[in-house]
């Protein structure tokens, strides 16, 4: 494979804004639609965007920006860019840790992802059939109990989802990841912009505006500090290498700092109007707002329901979700695919279908979680799901987020932090020290010890 010039040899976006919406695909996620709304009308609703933006913007797109720097000065995987990176640095192995946990926390989250992304497949085809209209909240919650309760169903979407996934992904960068790209990202505004207009006309748009919006600086806590601080993190798909490994296909000539808070400001304003397509349906038929799957595939099927055309627009939303998912799912497996191919000099494809297998066998894992394997805990009451969820969104991501800031501006070289970033002044420099190599780190190590001292106190 003849890389000639500052290429990556496994290809190059063909523009500065198909990384961006390749990387906002990555970034809109399930997090989006079922996390972000319902934390912030809960945490303080206006007070908590606008924490939740300075989190984005002190946070979030430093370590973005890190990423880009470390994939596309190095131009190759994850794990390799470390090791350039480590060798050019003289720096310790420890570093290398990044690119390995990055590949492996990939595994994880692909193999639970494509799980939920399955539900939300079944759930496209079950609103085309007008499953849920008219029904009641008692058969709403039944349809969803009795479709996880049945391991064969769950297992042929997680399957599904798993085949579509891959089949793009062993496409290559250009051939597959872009090409559906252009076609998946601006469906997926489309999409959003049809169901925030019908949200507007449902009778309930005031009351989700209120939920989400109204100033509540009592309701804001330090915990609810931490939970923005949290999202700002997980909703850029930061600290596993996938923005390093898509930003390796960045064309030099595009500045990184615009590039980096373009597709921040793509990734929150879907989530805000996410939250203002789901909420105001919501409380036009008088439920109650909740978060997560319940939210997604109880809540919001049985709103669609009560509504005049809501088989359709249910049809929509669903796609939105499935749509959002695969655009994530395709960026999991770039770093671990990249080394793959780098180190064994295989063929892209073959190493997407090994991949693809390995994240399905662990999948089964999860598939089980809510039938067969209901009972089986590994820790605490944990299921497989829960486990794998935890252990790879609560401290894997935020340990290697942690270590890229810290890499980024304390032990890169001078030369390529100022070169890639444009850095010429000693203010900028200065800036980028304090907010990535100080700021961020500490803020993703509160979330951390947060997090699961919490989860320590509580059981
Ligand atoms: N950002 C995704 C979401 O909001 C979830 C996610 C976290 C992710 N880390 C990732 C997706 C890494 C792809 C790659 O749902």
């Amino acid at each position: 494979m003849a890389a000639g010039g500052d290429v990556s040899a496994h290809g190059m976006w063909s523009s500065r804004w198909l990384f961006i919406l390749a990387a906002a695909g990555s970034a809109v996620g399930l997090g989006n639609i079922w996390k972000f709304p319902y934390i912030a009308g809960e945490n303080g609703g206006g007070a908590f965007v606008l924490v939740y933006l300075l989190c984005i913007a002190l946070v979030g797109v430093p370590i973005m920006m890190a990423e880009v720097m470390l994939g596309r000065s190095a131009r190759q995987s994850p794990i390799n860019a470390m090791r350039k990176h480590v060798v050019d640095s003289n720096a310790p192995a420890f570093w290398l840790l990044i690119g390995w946990l990055g590949a492996l926390a990939g595994f994880m989250i692909l193999s639970y992802y494509s799980v939920v992304a399955g539900w939300a497949l079944h759930y496209t085809v079950l609103t085309a059939s007008g499953a849920f209209e008219g029904v009641s909240p008692e058969v709403a919650a039944s349809t969803f109990n009795d479709f996880l309760a049945n391991p064969w169903l769950v297992l042929f979407w997680h399957t599904a989802f798993m085949c579509l996934t891959i089949w793009i992904v062993a496409r290559g960068v250009s051939g597959g990841i872009e090409f559906f790209i252009r076609w998946f990202m601006p469906a997926l505004l489309v999409l959003l912009l049809v169901l925030l207009g019908y949200a507007v006309t449902s009778g309930g748009f005031s009351q989700g505006v209120a939920f989400m919006f109204s100033f509540e600086f009592d309701k804001l806590s330090f915990d609810g500090f931490l939970i923005a601080l949290g999202q700002a993190f997980f909703t850029l798909s930061l600290g596993m290498g996938a923005i390093m490994a898509y930003g390796a296909y960045v064309p030099r000539e595009s500045g990184i700092a615009s590039t980096v808070i373009t597709i921040a400001l793509l990734d929150t304003l879907v989530a805000l109007a996410s939250g203002l397509a789901i909420f105001p349906i919501v409380f036009a038929n008088g439920l109650e707002p909740g978060q997560g799957p319940g939210l997604t595939f109880v809540t919001v099927p049985l709103a669609f329901g009560q509504m005049p055309m809501g088989g359709l627009f249910g049809v929509l939303f669903f796609l939105l979700v499935s749509i959002a998912a695969i655009t994530s799912a395709v960026s999991l497996t770039e770093p671990a695919l990249t080394w793959l191919v780098e180190d064994y000099n295989a063929k892209r494809w073959r190493v997407a279908i090994s991949i693809g297998v390995i994240c399905w066998l662990l999948g089964l894992g999860s598939v089980f979680s809510f039938n067969l394997l209901a009972d089986f805990h590994l820790v605490g009451t944990m299921t497989i799901f829960d486990l794998v969820d935890y252990v790879s969104q609560n401290i894997m991501l935020p340990l290697g987020g942690m270590l890229i800031a810290l890499f980024g501006t304390w032990v890169l070289s001078k030369e390529t932090i100022r070169s890639e970033l444009g850095i010429s002044s000693e203010l900028a420099q200065g800036a980028w020290t304090i907010v990535c190599g100080i700021v961020a780190p500490v803020g993703v190590a509160m979330v951390l010890v947060w997090t699961l001292y919490g989860s320590l106190a509580g059981g």
